[in-house]
């Protein structure tokens, strides 16, 4: 399959939201990702309900909401009424994970599942099941611009051998520090959804580092 790619927003220009979301919409980006931080799970308080729903009115590109925040299952129906196509939470901040999953799938949404970079990634074999995406966090999550850790590359190779072994069709995305040095090699060993947020926005050609990430 082609590689999906999902600008995080992130990184935007939050002063001209609307130029950047068109730049989007203009582009061979896929999704949209959005990063809704509580300032809990992790040490960073983002954006929330206002902002997804000015994007939602700008693209008619589908939403990947990546749910960095405590006990998401509250707030699984508000991303829901905000037209989300995806919702991603944390395995680290899920009391019950596999209802929360099956919350989203009831809603007719992709649900998903991120992992810290501490995590190992065969904690996510009991969930597989339920998961239409697994988020391999390649940074720690709170903050955009940080360095791409390289144990990733063994991460998702074990996820390839879950994914086979239980003959599921999940996708494998990562997030955080992604660029054109790593893409190549991300998506050679089965990565199928690339979030990138100042590899994109901070770029003097943000259009031009999208074409070269779906590319590859
Ligand atoms: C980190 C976020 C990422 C981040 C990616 O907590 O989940 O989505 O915005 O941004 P870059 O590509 O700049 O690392
Ligand atoms: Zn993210």
């Amino acid at each position: 399959m082609q590689t999906i790619i999902a600008p995080s927003i992130l990184a935007a220009n939050f002063a001209n939201l609307q130029k950047d979301i068109e730049m989007v919409n203009s582009s061979s980006a896929d999704w949209f990702h959005l990063d809704v931080m509580d300032g809990l799970f992790v040490p960073n308080i983002s954006f929330g309900m206002p902002i997804v729903k000015s994007i939602n009115n700008l693209t008619s590109k589908p939403l990947d909401v990546h749910l960095m925040i405590v006990d998401p299952e509250r707030y699984i129906n508000k991303f829901v009424d905000l037209n989300a196509s995806i919702i991603t939470v944390h395995y680290e901040a899920c009391k019950n994970l596999k209802e929360t999953l099956k919350k989203i799938r009831f809603n007719n949404i992709k649900s998903g599942v991120a992992i810290n970079p501490e995590t190992p990634i065969n904690v996510i074999e009991e969930f597989i099941e339920e998961a239409d995406l697994i988020c391999i966090m390649s940074v720690n999550p709170g903050f955009g611009g940080q360095k791409f850790i390289k144990n990733t590359y063994n991460k998702i190779e074990k996820l390839n051998e879950i994914i086979i072994k239980n003959e599921t069709s999940t996708l494998i995305e990562v997030d955080g520090g992604v660029s054109n040095i790593n893409a190549e090699k991300l998506i050679n060993l089965g990565a199928n959804v690339l979030v990138s947020g100042n590899y994109i926005f901070k770029a003097e050609d943000p259009l031009k580092n999208i074409n070269l990430l779906k590319s590859f």
